[in-house]
């Protein structure tokens, strides 16, 4: 199976490359800006689009990691948000569909308003800001291929060569001792998601030949201050990090949050009962064990 990752220079994608080449699938994986040595660039919106891919690597599948994914971004910068998240998504579809090649597309819980989640697969949409709003977009175009997965997901942490993922940016913080104060609101809630899982979920939906919408989430469900607080009480030394619970109308953030997000994953384990998630305390013993 040849399999092409768009955005693996990101958390999810790097997590996909690492794990497909692992199962010893023929696997390329591609960065925008952040050059790596496991990548090569690719942009969809250049004139020169598929073509680094030559007739050498014609890729059975697709798993579209790219977007403009700082939220706060996106809502002031919305022909760029729109370009990168849509526009390249629709270019990537046009390719699948002239080719005939399966895309998975990786989407989020900011699709939903966070009045009444976590979600299902089948609940009605409504997104609250440009980023969730691009997004969906973005899912509308790729559900007019034959054959595509949409797996949404929420919440990622994990090792990150950036160390972007709120989990890696906190245990960064307290490793290097770095005197640091988080306000963070008590009143986000959602399902963090480990991106080692999320690799090992799209494995086995590719590999079963599975289509249509997928939520990838594990069984914890926290708000921003309850995940820091936990990931804090792992470490006696982490005196220097201090946390502040706030409400999310205190942050003042420029877009607009679900509160109550998050998405359940009772489809995928139904399908697959005897997949083990790992949570957060499971990662943080982990990276404890590895030497943090
Ligand atoms: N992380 C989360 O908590 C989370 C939650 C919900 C949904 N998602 C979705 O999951 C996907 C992956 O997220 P992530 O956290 O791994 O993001 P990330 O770390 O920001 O990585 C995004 C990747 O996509 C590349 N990229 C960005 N725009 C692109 C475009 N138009 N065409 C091709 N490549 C592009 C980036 O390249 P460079 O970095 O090299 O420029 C990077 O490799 C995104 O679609 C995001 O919306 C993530």
């Amino acid at each position: 199976m040849n399999i092409l990752v768009i955005g693996a220079s990101g958390l999810v994608g790097s997590h996909c490359l690492n794990y497909f080449a692992q199962k010893q699938l023929s696997v390329i994986g591609t960065h925008l800006k952040f050059e790596t040595d496991k990548t090569v660039f690719f942009d969809p919106l250049s004139k020169d689009g598929f073509d680094f891919l030559n007739n050498n690597f014609i890729p059975d599948t697709i798993i579209h990691c790219g977007a403009l994914t700082n939220v706060d971004y996106c809502e002031e910068n919305i022909v760029e948000s729109y370009n990168l998240t849509v526009k390249s998504t629709k270019l990537v579809v046009e390719y699948c569909k002239s080719r005939n090649i399966k895309l998975v597309y990786i989407s989020t819980d900011y699709i939903f308003d966070g009045i009444n989640g976590p979600y299902t697969e089948n609940q009605v949409p409504n997104p609250t800001n440009v980023y969730g709003k691009h997004k969906l977009e973005a899912e509308g175009i790729v559900q007019g291929l034959n054959d595509y997965i949409i797996a949404r997901i929420t919440n990622v942490y994990g090792e990150e060569e950036r160390s972007k993922n709120f989990i890696a940016h906190l245990l960064t913080l307290i490793k290097s001792k770095t005197d640091k104060t988080f306000n963070l609101p008590y009143d986000q809630f959602a399902t963090p998601i480990y991106a080692g899982d999320i690799a090992r979920m799209l494995y086995l939906l590719i590999s079963d030949g599975k289509k249509g919408i997928y939520n990838l989430s594990s069984t914890d469900y926290y708000n921003r201050y309850q995940l820091a607080s936990k990931v804090k009480s792992y470490f006696s030394e982490a005196d220097d990090l201090n946390l502040n619970a706030i409400s999310t109308q205190s942050l003042q953030q420029k877009a607009k949050r679900p509160l109550l997000g998050g998405l359940l994953n009772n489809k995928f384990i139904t399908e697959y009962p005897n997949f083990e998630l790992t949570n957060v305390d499971a990662f943080i013993l982990k990276t404890i064990k590895n030497g943090i």
